[in-house]
């Protein structure tokens, strides 16, 4: 088996082959977030299956390929859905798609996520940058031999959401009068939703947010030395705060309600961004 690092530079070299714009940026959509890759013009899209070495995703309402194109004026690549650990793949898979990112030869990455409203100042559909994360997943795409090729055997996380691109997300979405507050979101393995006692012991611990994906891709993109920007949806409070059941049909439905909203953000913290990656 060859190693990661030849992998993904074998999937990259697939990908650029396909299309001569060489992206700046990597952009991971999540649930129900994946239709910006649609609006993307002089647009190459790739089914994950035929990526040599993707995962291919499971989930509901991941489409699942991989769409190169420009974003106003700004080369991205952008993955229209992501796999997860719930779904059977190690760290290491999940986190495939952002080492690939990075041999494409991106210097910062946009994730996306869908996630449950642990702070009680949030609501369905708000907008949330993250601001660090707790790692409750259980794994670490970084455990096994280290990569040398990637990074470092102990990489730093103290500032792993760059804190200048928090600003210009920031600066971006009062210029568009869109609400975007701050939060920690804690990554759970899924795939059931937790528990109202579950959620009471995350915020406890100063989660805001909580959800199924992102912090492992953080940590590869980190141990890269990529930048990282990630904004959840709030889908849904999070459970036992309002009384009602969670559902998958709802965090989507949510995920299509502010699509607008989002993709417009998106868009002025992309062209915002691309003009600060190295
Ligand atoms: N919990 C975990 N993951 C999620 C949620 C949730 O409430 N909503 C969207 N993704």
């Amino acid at each position: 088996m060859p190693d990661p690092f030849t992998l993904a530079d074998a999937a990259a070299q697939f990908i650029q082959a396909r299309t001569p714009l060489r992206p700046k940026i990597g952009l991971v959509l999540g649930s129900g977030l994946g239709a910006f890759a649609d609006s993307l013009s002089d647009a190459v899209g790739v089914p994950f299956a035929e990526i040599p070495n993707f995962p291919c995703s499971t989930a509901i309402g991941h489409a699942g390929r991989m769409v190169v194109g420009r974003a106003g004026s700004v080369p991205v690549a952008a993955m229209q859905g992501r796999v997860h650990c719930y779904e059977g793949y190690s760290a290491q898979q999940v986190t495939f798609p952002i080492r690939v990112f990075g041999r494409m030869g991106v210097g910062a990455v946009i994730l996306t996520n869908a996630a449950g409203g642990i702070n009680l100042s949030y609501s369905q559909g708000a907008l949330v940058l993250i601001r660090d994360h707790i790692n409750l997943q259980g794994v670490n795409p970084l455990a096994g031999a280290n990569e040398d090729r990637f990074g470092v055997r102990f990489p730093d996380m103290t500032r792993a959401y760059a804190p200048e691109y928090r600003a210009m997300a920031h600066e971006e979405a009062e210029k568009l009068n869109i609400e975007l507050q701050e939060g920690i979101y804690a990554a759970l393995l899924g795939p059931s939703y937790e528990t109202p006692a579950e959620i009471e012991y995350l915020r406890r611990i100063g989660a805001d947010l909580v959800g199924m994906s992102t912090v492992a891709e953080v940590i590869a993109a980190r141990h890269m030395n990529l930048k990282v920007l990630a904004i959840s949806c709030v889908t849904n409070m999070a459970a036992g705060i309002l009384d009602q059941p969670l559902s998958h049909e709802q965090v989507m439905a949510t995920g299509e309600r502010v699509k607008s909203k989002f993709e417009a953000l998106l868009r002025a913290v992309l062209a915002r961004v691309a003009r600060n990656v190295a």
